[in-house]
């Protein structure tokens, strides 16, 4: 861990200019609107390492699999994030020397990222080789309110000369990924127009055909003056700019203001695409930065206040917390069913595909509790939609009779993610897509749901593992046997206690779902058992499944077992480890790690924490402390189930600890691996450590329930949320609990286990 940025409540600050760590600081410093994103790359040209990264959401291309051993049932693809039209160029040149950092003696470098108004602004003053000295302020956003508009403001002053600056404003298509293989371009032209003050770039995918139209406008202002330099316009393949020339004297102040539109064939007719975005670069230039950037911070103040957690005493959690809700507030909108969350998000290429099961086991919570019902809705409508390609997948692995297997990572609902181990072994993903919907409706009431959408994908669900199990006769059991539990430094194991629990807890479910549609809207249940041709006498086996699973179970330990066999390997903590060897997954072979007992992330306490209310506190204790110490949180999903369960267990200490690791991973890069990108769905996992884990926040019955502890270093903390169309702001201090109803309806509550009515636009303090 090394602390690179300064603490600060609201913002993300580097002050110093280290190439070394340039691509770490483009992953934080990352922006973005659900729409798209775009890594704090420089603007103007910069030779130092650098990973340049534009993306747009839902643009992806499916790249051929490479594989040495192609083992039937992989996908045909391997979906990559695209990167996209570089539209934050403005390269500089200064009396004929180009402005490049890495060539020049930097003075002065301060880059800081606005959480609270969602804005990247970057100063320095730096010496180019020809001794001329600049001064640079560069600002800029990706509009909210807009999503296909991004802003910048260049500003250089020259501090000890006159003569010419030399600006050029620049779309570039010709962009390769860092994961292409041999540097080959996704990207094709469909045309370009370079104008005088404005230009476009449009680029096709090779494969899939989706269209990118960039359009850009800009102006240019001396000493606060509008001015019309000399303009020279280019073109090249993929590429437009202009060139401008400006004199200037020793302290003049010379703006470009580059407004930039991105549209894409995913929401307008390719055909309309040139004019369209030309429309939008256009009316963002009239309207002008200063009206655009006061839009930004209204439509930031409004996510805040429905999102935000204040902690006073310690500002590292502070800014931790932040940092991880502006994330996510910048990765996913909710407004568009066919978009999810890429573990990366905006801020790198890493992982391919968008979706894995850490949206459904991680991300929903956040969403449902922060935002309006609709958006953790439409994460789990995307499911839905894509349940034809699911049960087609598990077609293709041998199953029938309508079963579903979700892919371990996809863009489209088809399987892209192709190492067999997690491929065909990660089957618990499933789970965690039946248990999304259970905690949707739990939490939302929204019983609807599943006789629109969610009975459909449980019951199918439900089929893959009423199939996907064995009867083992030695055992007079069921068994799940080959798999991989989500500690991926375990393959191929039997009886992953999570898997096997997952599977009978979808089974049950299923089963009382089934009940209650039937009994609520009988003539949608037919219509179901019609479209799924489904049989009552499918759940007679579940039924028989439920009650006859095989669970592993260590009775010397009175611990569930990770899988069959793990007591048989050498047990090793964590902390007697060398720290030479961390992380192990950059230090030993595979192999090593494999036989080795550490544990990349929570299994069985994984289910513990989904299952919570199966278990006492004393079997989660006994579990955890076997558990945690075996495990290496070499995933950025790891440490926030351990916050929740240590806050359960009361090892109040241990869960602030996991705490601070999961709300820092990035920000101290924890885990060695920021630059290439933020680890997004965690930041989920940040939120849940605090709400779920501190604030002890669940819902039961139709009720909020909390029961909090602060930690000792805290003065107080707050968070606020969303329940049932009521905003409550919760504050917890070390003596009291303050719960502001911040709505006008009534809202029933359950404070270490009293029930209170609390009326609307009310306060109630509860002694702690
Ligand atoms: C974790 C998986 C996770 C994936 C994407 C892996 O390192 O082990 O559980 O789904 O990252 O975040």
């Amino acid at each position: 861990m090394i602390q690179y940025f300064k603490y600060d409540e609201w913002n993300i600050i580097e002050e110093n200019f280290d190439p070394s760590i340039n691509k770490i600081s483009e992953s934080i410093f990352s922006i973005g609107n659900g729409y798209m994103g775009q890594r704090a790359n420089f603007e103007e040209d910069f030779s130092g390492p650098s990973l340049k990264g534009s993306y747009i959401a839902g643009i992806y291309y499916p790249d051929k699999t490479r594989v040495g051993w192609w083992k039937n049932g992989y996908p045909e693809y391997f979906a990559k994030v695209l990167n996209s039209t570089n539209w934050i160029g403005i390269s500089v040149k200064i009396n004929d020397v180009i402005l490049d950092l890495a060539k020049c003696m930097v003075k002065s470098f301060k880059r800081t990222l606005n959480m609270k108004e969602g804005y990247l602004e970057r100063s320095f003053v730096a010496c180019l080789p020809n001794g001329n000295e600049v001064k640079v302020v560069s600002k800029r956003f990706i509009s909210v309110i807009r999503g296909e508009i991004g802003c910048i403001r260049y500003s250089v002053t020259p501090l000890n000369f006159e003569g010419e600056i030399e600006f050029t404003p620049y779309l570039d298509g010709s962009i390769v990924n860092e994961d292409s293989n041999y540097d080959e371009s996704f990207w094709d032209e469909v045309s370009k127009k370079a104008e005088l003050t404005e230009g476009y770039v449009m680029v096709k995918t090779k494969k899939l055909d989706f269209y990118i139209c960039t359009y850009m406008t800009y102006e240019v202002t001396k000493n606060n003056k509008k001015i019309t330099p000399n303009i020279d316009k280019y073109e090249k393949s993929k590429y437009i700019s202009n060139t401008l020339t400006v004199d200037c004297n020793k302290n003049d102040e010379i703006v470009i203001y580059k407004y930039v539109a991105n549209t894409s064939s995913r929401y307008y007719e390719t055909s309309e695409l040139v004019n369209v975005t030309k429309e939008l670069s256009n009316k963002a230039k009239n309207d002008g930065f200063d009206k655009l950037f006061k839009e930004q911070i209204n439509g930031w103040s409004k996510k805040w206040l429905e999102s935000d957690v204040v902690i006073k005493g310690d500002i590292a959690a502070q800014q931790g917390i932040r940092f991880n809700i502006f994330q996510l507030n910048q990765t996913y909108t909710g407004e568009d069913a066919t978009l999810n969350i890429g573990p990366k998000g905006f801020t790198g290429e890493k992982y391919g595909g968008c979706t894995y099961w850490d949206t459904e086991a991680y991300c929903i919570p956040f969403y449902l509790s922060t935002a309006s019902q609709d958006v953790a809705k439409n994460l789990l409508i995307y499911r839905y939609k894509q349940l034809d390609k699911a049960i087609e997948n598990a077609k293709k692995l041998g199953f029938n009779n309508g079963a579903a297997l979700y892919p371990m990572v996809t863009m489209n609902g088809e399987e892209c993610h192709n190492e067999w181990e997690i491929t065909f072994e990660e089957i618990h993903r499933n789970g965690a897509i039946a248990y999304a919907i259970y905690n949707y409706v739990n939490y939302t009431g929204d019983k609807s749901y599943l006789e629109e959408y969610g009975l459909q994908v449980l019951i199918s669900i439900a089929r893959f593992w009423a199939q996907r199990v064995s009867f083992s006769n030695a055992k007079n059991k069921y068994v799940i046997l080959g798999v991989t539990g989500p500690n991926e430094y375990e393959n191929n194991v039997n009886n992953n206690w999570y898997t096997n629990r997952i599977a009978t807890w979808c089974l049950e479910y299923a089963i009382e779902v089934i009940e209650s549609v039937n009994i609520a809207d009988p003539t949608k249940f037919d219509y179901i058992k019609e479209k799924l041709s489904f049989k009552d006498s499918e759940i007679e086996k579940w039924n028989d499944i439920i009650d006859n699973m095989y669970y592993p179970y260590n009775e010397d330990l009175d611990i569930f077992l990770q899988q069959d066999g793990y007591m048989d390997k050498e047990q090793v903590l964590v902390k007697d480890l060398d720290s030479t060897n961390i992380p192990l997954n950059q230090n030993w072979s595979w192999d090593r790690i494999l036989r080795s007992c550490f544990i990349k992330q929570a299994d069985v306490l994984q289910g513990l924490y989904f299952f919570e209310k199966d278990y006492d506190v004393a079997t989660i204790k006994r579990n955890f402390e076997f558990y945690e110490p075996r495990t290496i949180h070499e995933s950025s999903l790891s440490p926030c189930i351990h916050a929740i369960l240590a806050s359960k267990i009361g090892a109040h200490d241990k869960a602030y600890e996991m705490y601070l690791r999961t709300s820092r991973l990035d920000l101290d890069n924890y885990n060695n691996d920021t630059d290439d990108g933020c680890h997004i769905t965690s930041m989920a996992g940040t939120w849940l450590s605090i709400v779920h884990g501190f604030g002890g926040l669940r819902v039961s019955n139709d009720k909020l329930i909390l029961n909090p502890f602060i930690p000792t270093n805290w003065n107080s903390y707050s968070f606020k949320i969303i329940f049932r169309n009521t905003l409550l702001n919760i504050s917890i201090a070390s003596d009291s609990v303050r719960i502001e109803n911040l709505t006008g309806t009534n809202i029933h509550l359950t404070v270490f286990n009293k029930d209170y009515t609390l009326h609307g636009n009310k306060t109630i303090i509860i002694a702690n």
